[in-house]
């Protein structure tokens, strides 16, 4: 390859740069610098080298974060109506619900005393934002941690005290902490401390009733 010469320069020699075997026009002064400069790549490029390595080994993820973040298949076709099993997904409670028609009806009903009816602030796919707030009016799938501090709450069915709270709404979740109250599709109604709806993990339906959380 030809040197590039810069407009006004005079060529020859450089000036007082690098030792004299460097400057010599001679082959024998040829070879030794083509090998100074191939040994000097070297002992860079094994440096790189040296120094890349410990940076992959941080960012390599232990297998138990993997474990952490992998996603979560269940079953849910062994559900009973109406019944709520929980499964763990990323350290977090996970619930799946079976939602009878009477259940879905209800929630589909439009319903004032609700504080984001329309879950426009809360955490869900955008597939689910709709009344019953899933992929499959049915099943519920949300994170059962209160959004207010974190408490579980827990699934109120029937249960005449619970239906005063909840505004005639006969089904829904109270949070024992604070009486944050959601109703069967996570939607927190006005009025209590949880602020926003239930969040809805990221999902998908597999053949033969399973669900993939994550
Ligand atoms: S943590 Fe649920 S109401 Fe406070």
């Amino acid at each position: 390859m030809t040197a590039a010469t810069l407009p006004g320069a005079q060529p020859g020699p450089a000036q007082g740069a690098g030792p004299a075997s460097l400057r010599s026009p001679t082959p024998e002064g040829a070879a030794r610098r083509r090998l100074l400069l191939a040994t000097a790549g070297t002992v860079g490029g094994l440096g790189l080298v040296a120094t890349a390595v410990p940076f992959v080994e941080t960012f390599e993820p232990s297998a138990r974060a993997r474990a952490m973040g992998a996603p979560v298949e269940a079953d849910w076709g062994s559900l009973a109506p109406g019944q709520l099993r929980t499964v763990a997904w990323r350290g977090m409670p996970v619930w799946l619900m079976r939602r009878t028609p009477a259940m879905v009806a209800a929630l589909d009903a439009p319903n004032p005393d609700l504080a984001d009816p329309d879950s426009r602030h809360s955490d869900q796919p955008p597939a689910c934002r709709n009344p019953t707030r899933s992929l499959q009016p049915e099943l519920l799938v949300a994170v059962g941690i209160c959004t207010h501090l974190g408490c579980i709450p827990s699934l109120k069915i029937g249960d005449a005290g619970f239906e005063s709270l909840m505004h005639a709404r006969e089904d829904g979740f109270l949070c024992p902490c604070h009486g944050s109250r959601y109703d069967l599709a996570g939607r927190v109604v006005r009025n209590v401390p949880a602020p926003l709806n239930l969040p809805i993990p990221p999902y998908q339906l597999l053949a033969g009733q399973t669900v993939r959380i994550g």
